[in-house]
């Protein structure tokens, strides 16, 4: 049965790291299994370390302010987190824009808290709540060199009330979030085993 490693980037509250972790490390069903050795993060006081702490994951964290080149940022980090040999990187509120050299040695996942392509960056849900729609959602999709803009593996709308302050969209895009990337996640490691197994 395939084995997959998968590993966790984030750069702030990290709930989105938690929800994956939960929900993935150590699944297992008839045609792979999923192993989470580490996270990880660029930012020193992100929340997401506690929670990384109180899951017993292992957590790495290196800083990304003493390097002046993106590039040699992402060598480094890809230095930490090759001797895992994560088969798949998940992106999970990271909040730096991957180098082509991270993206030509590993496959990249991101969440992103719009209905994609509308609403790409990093103020996406201030942006959809100003927005006259009446339809909000998640995205998740692979990650290519252009911002938020690689292959859709899944997405969820919801339908916003006109009563909602900023505070309940946000929190209901959260509750979509937590469902939707393990979900998601789980599809493209099925549609990769079987195409594995028929290529082997
Ligand atoms: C989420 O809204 C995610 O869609 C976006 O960044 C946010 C991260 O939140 N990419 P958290 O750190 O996972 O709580």
């Amino acid at each position: 049965m395939r084995k997959y490693r998968l590993v966790i980037l984030f750069s702030g509250n990290g709930s989105n790291m938690e929800a994956l972790f939960k929900a993935l490390n150590g699944f297992s069903s008839k045609d792979f299994s999923i192993e989470i050795p580490i996270v990880f993060t660029n930012n020193p006081q992100a929340y997401g370390i506690k929670r990384a702490e109180n899951l017993g994951v292992r957590c790495e964290l290196l800083s990304h302010r003493g390097f002046s080149e993106r590039e040699e940022f992402d060598c480094a980090v890809l230095e930490i987190l090759k001797p895992y040999q994560p088969d798949f990187c998940l992106l999970a509120g990271y909040m730096r824009i991957l180098s082509p050299i991270f993206l030509e040695s590993m496959r990249v996942i991101n969440i992103h808290p719009s209905i994609l392509p509308l609403f790409k960056g990093a103020n996406a849900i201030q942006e959809s709540f100003e927005s006259d729609m009446q339809v909000a959602g998640v995205s998740v999709h692979h990650v290519n060199q252009e911002l938020d803009s690689g292959k859709i593996i899944a997405q969820e709308a919801f339908c916003r009330e006109d009563s909602w302050q900023r505070e309940e969209f946000e929190a209901k895009i959260h509750e979509i979030e937590h469902r939707l990337y393990p979900k998601a996640v789980l599809k493209v490691l099925q549609e990769h085993s079987s195409i594995n197994i028929k290529s082997t």
